[in-house]
């Protein structure tokens, strides 16, 4: 059935299909792993079967003896690859092991050698046969497990504080109505389509990498050190990627070994990461608690909000996500207590995952709201509403602009809040419980420094080229799109060149920043273009043909460079050697965020407890919105991964071996096509000039936020029973 989708136009630019749709769908896109080189030998990767001790030796020998086996690496023999810091200290590195540096073991998975061979058949059955002795210690699997050892993100991080004004402790205390909630998510896992990939090839002194990337230019920088050669030697490719979410934005120890075996064998090296090996390969996003506990005045005004966080991470490096930073300025409370705790683990670092920060900490205190809401017998979107504020209390800065509430009012009317009986268990249909519930969903608006060269020709063709990344988002499209409008010129003239580190850098495609930076500093080229075509004017002139006659140049080629004000000219300086500035969300003279509503209806059947949800709806105000289409994708797939998050997903944990269990796609459970049904998506239109240039918010990581706390909270109004602890599965409910 042919179906048409109608787009709200305020501030919105045009609903255009992908550029590189019709290139994917016919397998015209070539990603990483695609792309030919000559004569490629095959790499697989042997990986630690213990999580702590050493390697004690290696039997090779039979190995060795599989016919077409090139070579076998380990840290014997591949040669000095030096340390890239950690990039949560600055570096592009996912962790700050060297790789194959020595024969420590400091977590299961971690890659111990690498066997290259002719065939990609004899590589696996050679890794195989690879023996290893490991000299093996009790390791400490996670929380609560003997050895975990627990401090404050105070004493690893100086420069981190944690958020706090009034006194939120003796308010508690004093409060009448107050509530006092522990709640946990477990580890999550990255499964993109797309494996975790490497090609190096080498011609003469200059290395070239195909590998699906967030970040060009971290990769390029990041090897480059590693391998103590010209970081103008090495060049990063990745035109599509299949799948990112976090887990393709920084150096994964894989990428060094590859280009090392590559040199030693003067031929060119392909590696395809199993399924399984990614778990451990790549970044994940690490269980969480959370003791929130919120107080609050007769008529539903907060007096106290204090919240406590403990974030697994690995033993090798602090990485945290601090989700209180932006939790504190979702409501107005004159008392705020915060505090964040990391608990180390014999685990493999931890790293982005959609929306780090504020997937968990959001589901914790949009489920503590609810909980609130029950014991003030207030309505939950009404308590939102008391509580909703323009500046941030910690700072007292003002939001540029912030439409939560307009959210909540769209979504609650679409969704038909007004029917519901607050009484948990009143509303059934048969032998289904119903319950509906809702919860806030946020994302800090953030920036990074963009740099483009832009060519425009008599004809209106127009290059744009940026080493940013389409990591299946749309990017290519929507800069396209922000070129066509600033130029005057049709859509399908103009042409984005991204994913490439020979081209002028562009932001990492994390912290939901594309958009927001890269149009940006689009703009600003195209304004320029226009300037000299007209001779001052930065609008489009209305005949481009017609303005060339009056230059004596056959083309016109910018190069622009946009910063946030707070960056300036330091940003791209920083980025040319690989490096990141990101700014965003609550700053010292402003606060940035997109919100939106999301409101869910589950269904609990009375006996089985199976939970399903059948309808969603998420209104969402994310300034201006560059391409509808694309952007209701974003939000579609976001709320579909927040059903998953709340009902699905979670890695399991062999505690005593400190090992993931259900490492592949038939274990790890996500949504399928039957458990989405209606997803309803409302864009609320907001204008916003003051974010940036483009007057774009960022929303890749806003609809993923939330959901769960919504979903946990139409359990509870479905069941009386308050889960605490993703993700939520029927045997919690029995
Ligand atoms: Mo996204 S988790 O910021 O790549």
């Amino acid at each position: 059935m042919a179906q048409t989708t109608t787009y709200p136009t305020r501030n919105m630019g045009a609903p255009a299909a992908r550029q590189d749709g019709r290139l994917k769908v016919t397998g015209q896109a070539r990603y990483a792993a695609d792309i030919a080189v000559p004569q490629p030998a095959h790499a697989h990767l042997v990986t630690s079967a213990i999580a702590r001790g050493r390697v004690a030796g290696f039997d090779l020998q039979a190995a060795r003896a599989v016919p077409g086996v090139l070579e076998i690496f380990t840290h014997e023999n591949i040669g000095t690859i030096r340390e890239e810091t950690f990039f949560g200290a600055g570096g592009a590195a996912s962790n700050s092991l060297r790789p194959l540096a020595s024969p420590e073991i400091h977590y299961a998975g971690q890659i111990i050698a690498m066997v290259v061979a002719d065939s990609l058949e004899a590589a696996q059955e050679a890794a195989a046969r690879v023996a290893v002795a490991y000299d093996a210690e009790s390791p400490t699997a996670g929380f609560d497990d003997p050895g975990a050892a627990e401090k404050p993100v105070t004493a690893v991080d100086e420069s981190h504080e944690d958020p706090q004004t009034g006194d939120a402790e003796a308010a508690w205390e004093a409060a009448v109505t107050k509530i006092d909630g522990l709640y946990a998510t477990p580890p999550q896992h990255h499964n993109p389509m797309e494996l975790f990939s490497t090609t190096a090839l080498w011609e003469g002194e200059q290395l070239t990498i195909y590998e699906p990337s967030q970040w060009v230019y971290g990769l390029k920088h990041g090897v480059a050190r590693q391998l103590g050669i010209d970081p103008s030697d090495v060049r990063a490719v990745s035109p599509y990627v299949g799948g990112a979410f976090g887990s393709k934005a920084t150096v994964t120890p894989r990428t060094a070994i590859v280009a090392q075996a590559a040199r030693k064998l003067g031929r060119p090296v392909k590696l395809v990461v199993t399924r399984a090996q990614g778990y451990t390969t790549a970044s994940y996003r690490a269980e969480t608690r959370h003791r929130v506990r919120l107080a609050a005045d007769g008529s539903g005004k907060l007096t106290a909000y204090l919240h406590e966080a403990w974030e697994l991470t690995s033993r090798m490096d602090p990485y945290f996500n601090a989700g209180t930073d932006n939790t504190v300025v979702m409501y107005d409370s004159p008392n705020i207590w915060t505090r964040v705790n990391i608990v180390t683990a014999d685990r493999n670092t931890p790293g982005f995952m959609r929306s780090p920060p504020e997937v968990p900490y959001m589901y914790a205190l949009e489920a503590a709201m609810d909980e609130l809401a029950v014991a003030l017998a207030m309505d939950p979107v009404e308590l939102r509403r008391r509580n909703d504020t323009m500046t941030s209390p910690i700072s007292g800065a003002r939001f540029t602009s912030r439409s939560l509430m307009q959210c909540y009012d769209a979504a609650a009317a679409s969704f038909g809040w007004s029917e519901r009986d607050p009484q948990p268990g009143s509303m059934r249909d048969g032998d289904w419980l119903v319950g509906w519930g809702c919860a806030t969903a946020t994302y800090p608006t953030q920036m990074s420094p963009a740099t483009a060269r832009i060519r425009l020709q008599p004809d209106g063709h127009v290059r744009v080229q940026v080493a940013g990344h389409d990591v299946g988002t749309g990017a290519y499209t929507v800069i396209a799109q922000q070129a066509a409008e600033s130029l005057g010129v049709p859509l399908d003239k103009v042409e984005a060149e991204l994913g490439d580190s020979d081209l002028p850098p562009g932001p990492v495609a994390g912290g939901s920043i594309t958009t927001a930076s890269v149009c940006s500093v689009v703009k600003q080229a195209c304004e320029a273009i226009n300037r000299k075509l007209s001779g001052g004017a930065s609008a489009a002139p209305q005949d481009i043909a017609a303005a060339f006659e009056n230059l004596d140049q056959a083309v016109i080629e910018e190069y622009a460079e946009w910063s946030p004000p707070s960056v300036g000219a330091s940003g791209p300086r920083a980025m040319y050697k690989g490096g990141l500035k990101i700014v965003g969300g609550p700053m010292d003279d402003k606060v940035m965020f997109a919100f939106g509503a999301e409101f869910v209806e589950v269904r609990v059947h009375r006996l089985t407890r199976e939970i399903r949800v059948p309808r969603i709806t998420g209104a969402f105000a994310g300034g201006r919105i560059v391409n509808p289409r694309t952007a209701r994708s974003q939000y579609l797939g976001g709320l579909v991964w927040g059903i998953g998050s709340a009902l699905h997903e979670a890695t399991e944990i062999d505690r005593a071996a400190a090992r993931y269990v259900n490492d592949d796609i038939s274990e790890y459970l996500i949504p399928v096509n039957a458990d989405i049904q209606d997803v309803d998506i409302i864009m609320v239109p907001e204008v916003d000039e003051e974010v940036n240039p483009a007057g774009v918010k960022g929303i890749g990581e806003l609809a993923n936020v939330g959901t769960a706390a919504a979903i946990a909270n139409a359990v509870y109004h479905a069941t009386g029973i308050r889960i605490r602890e993703l993700p939520i599965r029927l045997e919690k409910l029995l």
